[in-house]
C-alpha cells in the first residue's frame, strides 16, 4: 500500500539547489525521495577512523523499492550493481521488514549512491558510529483493563547495584524509593493500534513509516504517544529505566499492536500485542507502588477515588502500604541478625539478593492479579495453534471471600485469579539463607493450588527451565502467571 508522497516528504531545501554531490552529515537523518534525488544520485560519505555504519530505512512501502550502494573507494563516483566487490563497492542490502545497514572503514571518506526503482519511495538515510537498525527489544505491557493498558519501552540506562560491604552492610529501606532517573533519557515514543486495523499491517517495521501513519491521526486508528503524554520515567527492575503510558479510552476484548520508536534509531522496535479484558472486568490497575517497583497490574481493590483511575502509591489505602513495608522492614531484620557480607551462605547470592527476592515476592502474593479466561476468538489464527496455547494459572474467587492475600480486603464481586508464578517463590528460596527458614510448595504436590506451575520451569523438583511457555507472559498477549 503506497501512501501519499506528500505526507512524508520535508525534503531539505539545499537538496534543490544542489548540483554537486552534497555531502552527508554525522549523527543527522536526512529524508528522501526516490523520484526527487539529485543527479547523479549520490551523496559524500564524511570520513572517519572508526567504523561507520550507513543505515537505510524505506518509510512506505514498495513494490520496487531503490537499491543502495556504498563504495569507501572515492574514485567510484556512481557506483552501481555491476561494480559490487564487496572489497570497497558493497550494497546495503534493506530487509523484508524495510531496513538495513552497512558498516566498514570510510578512511577517506565514500560514496552512497542510490539506484531508484520504478515506484516512488520514500526513505530515511543514517550515518552514524552506531547501527540504527540494530533490533532494539520489544516494548513491555504491564497488564490491561476491559479499556486501559499500562506499557513501558524497552529498558535503557540500566542501575548499577552498588553492593554493600562488611561491616557497614546496609540494605535498601523496607519503603524502597527510586534511585535519581537518568538526566539525559532515550526519548521514546509508542505508536498502538487495534491488531485487526489495516493501518500498521502492511508498513515497513520503521520508525519512519510508522510515525508518518501514526501522524496521520484518528483517520488510521493508529494512535500516538510522546514521552510528554507518559507517566514519566519508571525502574520496574535492574534491566533499566523504562517510560510509562498509561492508557485509556480502549475497546474491551480487543487484541492491539504496539511499537515504540526511539529517536535516533531507523527501525522500530519489535510489534507487541495486547489484549483488553471484557466489559465486566472491574479490578482496578496498580502501579508506581515504589515498595513494590514491578507491580503494574490489575489488582481486586475498590477503585481510587475520581479523578484517578487506577492506583497508585498515592490512593493505595495506607493500611496497606504501612503493612508491606512492615513485613519487609521485619524480614530485612532477621536477614541482618546474619553477618552478610562476612558470613557468607552461598557463593552464588548475597543478603541484597535475597532481600530483593523477597520483596518482588512478597509484592506478587500481597497484591494478587486478576486476571480472564482468554477468548478463544482472540486467539492465534492459524486452527491448529489454537490448542498449543496453555490455559493461564486462574482461581475463580467469590464475591466477598477472604481473600488469599492477608493484606488486602475482600472485593466485593466475583473475579478469576491468576496465581503467582511458583518461580517466584523458587527464587527467594533460592536467594535467602536456610535459617530463614523460607520454603515453597513442592510442584508435584501441593503448589498448583497457589501458584502457577510448570509455565517457565517444567515443574519436576529443581529442575530450571522446560516450561510450557518459558514465560510467565509473552509479547503476543498471552499471560499465564503471575511472575511479580
Ligand atoms: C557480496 O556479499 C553479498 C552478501 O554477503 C553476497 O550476496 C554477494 O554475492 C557478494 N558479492 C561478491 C561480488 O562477492
Ligand atoms: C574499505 O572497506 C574495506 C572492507 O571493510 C576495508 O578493508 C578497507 O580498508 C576500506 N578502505 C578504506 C580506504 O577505508
Ligand atoms: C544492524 O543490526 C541488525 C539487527 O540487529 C543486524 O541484522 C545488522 O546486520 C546490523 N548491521 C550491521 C551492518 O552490522
Ligand atoms: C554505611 O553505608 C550507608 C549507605 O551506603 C551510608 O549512608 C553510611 O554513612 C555508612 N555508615 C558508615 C558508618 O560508614
Ligand atoms: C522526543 O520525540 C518526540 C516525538 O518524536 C518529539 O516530539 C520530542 O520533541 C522529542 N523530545 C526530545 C527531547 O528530543
Ligand atoms: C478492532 O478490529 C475488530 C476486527 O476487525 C473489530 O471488530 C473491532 O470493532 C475493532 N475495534 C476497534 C476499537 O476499532
Ligand atoms: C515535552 O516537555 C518538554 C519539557 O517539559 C518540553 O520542552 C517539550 O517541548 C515538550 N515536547 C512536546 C512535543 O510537547
Ligand atoms: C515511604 O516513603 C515515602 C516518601 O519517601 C512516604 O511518602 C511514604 O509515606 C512512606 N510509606 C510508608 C508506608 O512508610
Ligand atoms: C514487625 O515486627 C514488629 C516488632 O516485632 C511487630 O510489632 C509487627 O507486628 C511486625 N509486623 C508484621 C507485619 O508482622
Ligand atoms: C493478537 O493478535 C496477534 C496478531 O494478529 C496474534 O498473533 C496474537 O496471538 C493475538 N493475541 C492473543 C492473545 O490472542
Ligand atoms: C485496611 O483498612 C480497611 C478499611 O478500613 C480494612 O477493611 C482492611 O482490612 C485493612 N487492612 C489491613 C491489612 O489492615
Amino acid at each position: 500500500m503506497l501512501l501519499p508522497i506528500s505526507l512524508f516528504v520535508a525534503l531539505p531545501s539545499f537538496l534543490l539547489f544542489a548540483q554537486a554531490q552534497q555531502q552527508l552529515s554525522l549523527d543527522t537523518v536526512v529524508d528522501l525521495d526516490s523520484s526527487k534525488l539529485q543527479s547523479p544520485p549520490s551523496f559524500k560519505l564524511p570520513s572517519d577512523s572508526n567504523p561507520l555504519y550507513v543505515s537505510i530505512a524505506l518509510c512506505a512501502n514498495s513494490d520496487s523499492p531503490p537499491r543502495f550502494f556504498v563504495s569507501n573507494d572515492t574514485t567510484f563516483t556512481q557506483p552501481g550493481p555491476g561494480d559490487v566487490d564487496n572489497v570497497s563497492v558493497f550494497e546495503v542490502i534493506v530487509g523484508s521488514e524495510g531496513f538495513g545497514s552497512w558498516t566498514g572503514m570510510l578512511a577517506n571518506g565514500g560514496i552512497l549512491s542510490i539506484q531508484k526503482g520504478s515506484t516512488t519511495t520514500p526513505f530515511e538515510v543514517l550515518v552514524s558510529a552506531n547501527n540504527a537498525t540494530s533490533e532494539s527489544d520489544y516494548p513491555y505491557v504491564g497488564d490491561t483493563t476491559s479499556n486501559q493498558a499500562l506499557v513501558f519501552s524497552p529498558p535503557f540506562s540500566p542501575v548499577l547495584i552498588n553492593e554493600p560491604s562488611y561491616p557497614n552492610y546496609t540494605l535498601p529501606s523496607a519503603n524502597l524509593s527510586l534511585p535519581e532517573p537518568p538526566s539525559n533519557p532515550s526519548n521514546y515514543s509508542l505508536v498502538f493500534a487495534n491488531s485487526s486495523s489495516p493501518a500498521l499491517k502492511s508498513l515497513p517495521r520503521t520508525t519512519c513509516a510508522i510515525r508518518a501513519t501514526a501522524l496521520q491521526g484518528s483517520r488510521t486508528g493508529v494512535e500516538f504517544l510522546t514521552t510528554n503524554q507518559s507517566q514519566g520515567l519508571w525502574l520496574r527492575d535492574q534491566d533499566g529505566w523504562r517510560w510509562q503510558w498509561f492508557i485509556g479510552g480502549l475497546t474491551p476484548r480487543t487484541n492491539y499492536t504496539a511499537y515504540t520508536l526511539q529517536n535516533g534509531m531507523l527501525a522500530a522496535s519489535k510489534p507487541l500485542n495486547f489484549v483488553t479484558k471484557t466489559a465486566s472486568f472491574n479490578c482496578p490497575l496498580v502501579h508506581n507502588l515504589p515498595f513494590c517497583p514491578s507491580v503494574s497490574y490489575a489488582v481486586p481493590l475498590a477503585p481510587p477515588r475520581a479523578p484517578a483511575s487506577a492506583h497508585t502509591a498515592s490512593t493505595l489505602p495506607r493500611n496497606i502500604s504501612d503493612t508491606i513495608t512492615s513485613i519487609m522492614a521485619n524480614f530485612t531484620t532477621t536477614l541482618t541478625t546474619l553477618a552478610c557480607g562476612r558470613d557468607n551462605y552461598s557463593p552464588l547470592v548475597t543478603c541484597a539478593d535475597c532481600q530483593q527476592a523477597y520483596r518482588t515476592w512478597l509484592c506478587a502474593v500481597s497484591f494478587p492479579r486478576c486476571g480472564e479466561t482468554p477468548a478463544s476468538s482472540l486467539l492465534a489464527t492459524t486452527p491448529n495453534s489454537q490448542a498449543q496455547v496453555p490455559l493461564p494459572a486462574l482461581q475463580s474467587v467469590k464475591a466477598g471471600a477472604t481473600p488469599r492475600s492477608m493484606i488486602l480486603p475482600a472485593f466485593s464481586s466475583a473475579y478469576e485469579t491468576l496465581l503467582p508464578c511458583l518461580e517466584t517463590c523458587n527464587a527467594v528460596d533460592r536467594a535467602c539463607p536456610a535459617f530463614l527458614g523460607f520454603k515453597c510448595p513442592l510442584p508435584r504436590f501441593t503448589a498448583s493450588r497457589s501458584y502457577g506451575v510448570g509455565y517457565v520451569d517444567s515443574g519436576d523438583d529443581g529442575e530450571v527451565g522446560g516450561g510450557q511457555t518459558g514465560v510467565a507472559q509473552d509479547v503476543y498477549g498471552n499471560v499465564w502467571c503471575n511472575a511479580g
